[in-house]
């Protein structure tokens, strides 16, 4: 979003919004002056669908394709919208993850254009009056990142903006949200990152980051102003540094309307995944013993969703997070580390120390095995085929990414246990033959699940997101998994299918708001109607802003 959709001050050519370039009438063209701009030819949208599709053939890689639909993003809005819909298996790895990786880690140097808003700590004190330099005056979501932990790729500071524009386009392609009220923004608070300080082309801070309490100081200023401005906007923090993550969403969780996706809309994903291994395993989560690989945001984010989810099951508390064991950088938790923090702390059960994860899987016996570490390769060998000799089915989710971070490749878990793995990644790996069977793995990313939360919680205005919104949602998720596609392995819906999926779960997320009393608008009569009836659709009408 780089232009301001209501007034048309912009030359029609250069306003991304309402452009739609060989697709002006002559009438139009002689209204607005575009007359002998543009090449005799009046095309449709398809028409100049099929050219971009050309172009992107004629591109040699996914990188080269994201730049030149990240220019088409900035040039025809409307265009850029129909060419990813159009396909979303083949675009959603190009706009967004494993591609938007290789982006960041380049992004001051593949900088253009500026896109979102650009929040720096020397901004401190005047939040308020530069956010209303934005040029849309009704924001609806702000997706906000510090940078501070991008992907797997770690801090890469004011390059990781690529990500909240990356992201909210999946809220317009995977649940036709409205692109006009959504705004990226990086807050540049600095990077531990030498590496980019020491570049010359760097764009943000060439500061360290601030204490956690000027940190908190900071975002308690951009939330107030957020509220003055916006009141119906909600924050949906992204990549944030593990620790920065899990404070801030409890800071604000109960107050104003916000989420984060790497804690929430991960473990709704993954629990939506698990609910589909459960149902081809025949068991029940509590029957379950989970083991963690990495306690970060995501890792953390997932164990205390499945605690939720465990005691709806008639577990309490204590039984629940019993049948939750953890490991991070320094070794399984358990009650003689000094170094953990308290959302560890509780998942800290009577074990011996130990740093090799082989061991932990032996003494432990998990039944779930889940990878948010960063650490690629961690599930060695030794490590999946315990896995397999202790289950029949054994659930692996190597959840790191992008795909060079992952614990271990679809093959490595297929090939490792003979083809019984039920396997989730959180990038999409190839379909796998072995022993004469196709088996697909699932791709556990939780842009099935945050795309459909925004849309529910725009269209009902909830005035807050629980926990109760993400496991709705991670239910209808994984009931859209049809038995057929269950016989091949597969644990999420297929990705061809992403926006209606997403748009059945934004049905049942809505019903969930109204029921909860966290709407701000009255029930309509027909639920499906009425949402169907706000969606974005990519085409040159005056519905959507043209
Ligand atoms: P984080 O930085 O908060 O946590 C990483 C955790 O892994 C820490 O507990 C750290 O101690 C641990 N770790 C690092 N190296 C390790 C090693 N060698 N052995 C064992 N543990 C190790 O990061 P966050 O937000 O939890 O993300 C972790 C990964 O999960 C990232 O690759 C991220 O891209 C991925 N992720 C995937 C999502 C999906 O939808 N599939 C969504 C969110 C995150």
């Amino acid at each position: 979003m780089t232009s301001d959709r209501t007034a048309s001050s912009l030359p029609p050519l250069l306003d991304a919004v309402h452009n739609r370039e060989t697709a002006f009438t002559n009438e139009e063209r002689h209204k607005n002056g575009t007359l002998g701009l543009l090449p005799d030819a009046v095309e449709t949208l398809d028409r100049q669908m099929e050219r971009v599709l050309w172009q992107l053939d004629s591109k040699s890689n996914d990188l080269e394709r994201f730049l030149h639909l990240n220019g088409l993003s900035q040039r025809n809005e409307t265009l850029f919208f129909k060419v990813v819909m159009s396909d979303p298996k083949r675009f959603l790895p190009i706009v967004y993850d494993p591609t938007i990786a290789d982006a960041c880690l380049q992004y001051n140097r593949l900088f253009e254009r500026p896109q979102g808003m650009y929040l720096s700590l020397r901004h401190k004190g005047h939040v308020k009056e530069i956010l209303a330099n934005w040029p849309e005056k009704d924001v609806r979501f702000i997706c906000v990142s510090s940078g501070g932990r991008i992907l797997g790729l770690g801090d890469i500071g004011a390059n990781g903006m690529g990500i909240p524009v990356g992201k909210l386009q999946l809220y317009t392609a995977c649940a036709a949200i409205p692109p006009q009220g959504l705004m990226p923004m990086l807050l540049d608070i600095g990077t531990t990152n030498q590496e980019l300080i020491d570049d010359p082309l760097y764009l943000g801070l060439r500061q360290a980051p601030p204490s956690s309490d000027e940190l908190d100081a900071f975002v308690d200023e951009l939330v107030a102003a957020i509220q003055e401005l916006y009141p119906y906007c909600c924050l949906h923090f992204e990549d944030w540094k593990g620790d920065d993550a899990i404070r801030l969403l409890a800071r604000y969780r109960d107050k104003i309307l916000c989420y984060n996706d790497d804690i929430q809309g991960t473990a709704a994903i993954t629990i939506a995944g698990l609910d589909t291994a459960l149902s081809i395993k025949g068991e029940a989560l509590k029957e379950q013993r989970i083991l963690f690989y990495g306690a970060g945001s995501a890792g953390i984010g997932i164990a205390n969703m499945i605690v939720s989810a465990l005691q709806d099951e008639g577990l309490s508390e204590t039984d629940a997070r019993a049948c939750i064991s953890m490991m991070d950088i320094n070794g399984l938790i358990e009650p003689s580390r000094q170094d953990l923090n308290p959302s560890q702390k509780v998942f800290a059960h009577s074990h011996a120390a130990t740093k090799d994860l082989a061991e932990a899987v032996k003494s432990i016996k998990p039944t779930v095995l889940i990878g948010v570490s960063t650490n690629a390769g961690g599930f060695t060998e030794e490590v999946v085929r315990t896995m397999a000799s202790i289950n029949d089915k054994p659930v692996i989710f190597a959840l790191s990414n992008p795909t060079d971070k992952a614990e271990c490749t679809a093959e490595q878990a297929y090939r490792w246990t003979d083809g019984r793995a039920l396997f989730a990644a959180g990038v999409q790996f190839d379909d796998v033959t072995l022993n004469g069977k196709t088996l697909t793995p699932g791709q556990a990313n939780n842009f099935y699940i945050f795309p459909a939360v925004a849309l529910a919680v725009w269209a009902t205005q909830a005035r807050r997101i629980t926990d109760e919104v993400f496991l709705e949602a991670a239910k209808a998720t994984a009931e859209q998994v049809t038995a057929e596609q269950r016989t091949h392995g597969l644990l999420f819906p297929p990705q061809k299918d992403v926006l209606r999926v997403e748009i059945n779960t934004a049905i049942k997320i809505a019903r969930q708001i109204f029921k909860s009393g966290l709407a701000q608008v009255p029930e309509p009569e027909d639920i499906v109607d009425w949402i169907e009836s706000k969606l974005y659709r990519p085409e040159y009408t005056s519905a959507n802003g043209q």
